[in-house]
C-alpha cells in the first residue's frame, strides 16, 4: 500500500491488491499501449491523460474501461488486466478508481470523443510530467509512477 498526496494535495492510497477499497468502484483509469506507444486522450479542460471515467449503471468496471477507451480514443482493446485500485480523499468526498493496463489493437475514428479531443500517441511520457501544464492533474501523482514501475516499464 502506498500513500501520498496528489496534485491538489488530496491524500491518495494506492494498492496492487484485489479491490482493497471497494468491490464496486465507481471510476476507472486505463493505462494504454498502441503500436508500441502510449495511448492517451486530450481532455478539453484537463489536458493529456490516460483515458478513463465513471462506471455507468449496470456496467462492470472492466466494461466501463473498454467503453471509456473507445469513447475517448476510438481504441479497440485486445487485452486488458487489472493492476490495482486507488482511493482519493477529495475535498467534497472520496473516489475509488480501478487502474487497468490495456493493449489496443486498432484505433477507429469516432464522430465524437466526448469531453476530449481524441487520441494522442506518445513515444515517452516525459520525466517532468508533474510540472508540464499540457498534462492533466490525473497524470501528476505517484499513481502513474508506481503503476509504470509495477508494469516494468522503464520509468517514463
Ligand atoms: P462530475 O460528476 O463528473 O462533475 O464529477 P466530479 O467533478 O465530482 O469529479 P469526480 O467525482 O470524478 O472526482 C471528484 C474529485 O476527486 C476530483 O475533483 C479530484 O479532486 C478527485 N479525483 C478524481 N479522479 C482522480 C484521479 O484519478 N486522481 C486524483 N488524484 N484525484 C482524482
Amino acid at each position: 500500500m502506498f500513500r501520498f498526496r496528489d496534485f491538489y494535495k488530496n491524500e491518495v492510497q494506492l494498492s496492487f491488491r484485489n479491490h482493497p477499497f471497494s468491490k464496486d468502484p465507481r471510476h476507472v483509469w486505463v493505462i494504454c499501449r498502441y503500436d508500441n506507444k502510449w495511448l492517451l486522450t486530450k481532455h478539453k479542460d484537463r489536458g493529456l491523460e490516460f483515458p478513463g471515467g465513471k462506471v455507468e449503471k449496470g456496467e462492470s468496471p472492466k466494461e466501463a474501461a473498454l467503453r471509456e477507451v473507445m469513447e475517448e480514443t476510438g481504441g479497440v482493446i485486445k487485452k486488458i488486466q487489472y493492476i490495482g485500485q486507488y482511493y482519493v480523499a477529495g475535498k467534497a468526498g472520496h473516489v475509488v478508481k480501478n487502474v487497468y493496463y490495456a493493449e489496443v489493437e486498432k484505433l477507429e475514428v469516432q464522430d465524437t470523443y466526448y469531453e476530449t479531443e481524441g487520441p494522442v500517441l506518445l513515444e515517452k511520457i516525459p520525466r517532468n510530467v508533474k510540472y508540464d501544464n499540457k498534462y492533466s492533474f490525473i497524470m501528476k501523482d505517484d499513481v502513474l509512477t508506481y503503476c509504470l514501475e509495477k508494469l516494468n516499464f522503464p520509468h517514463m
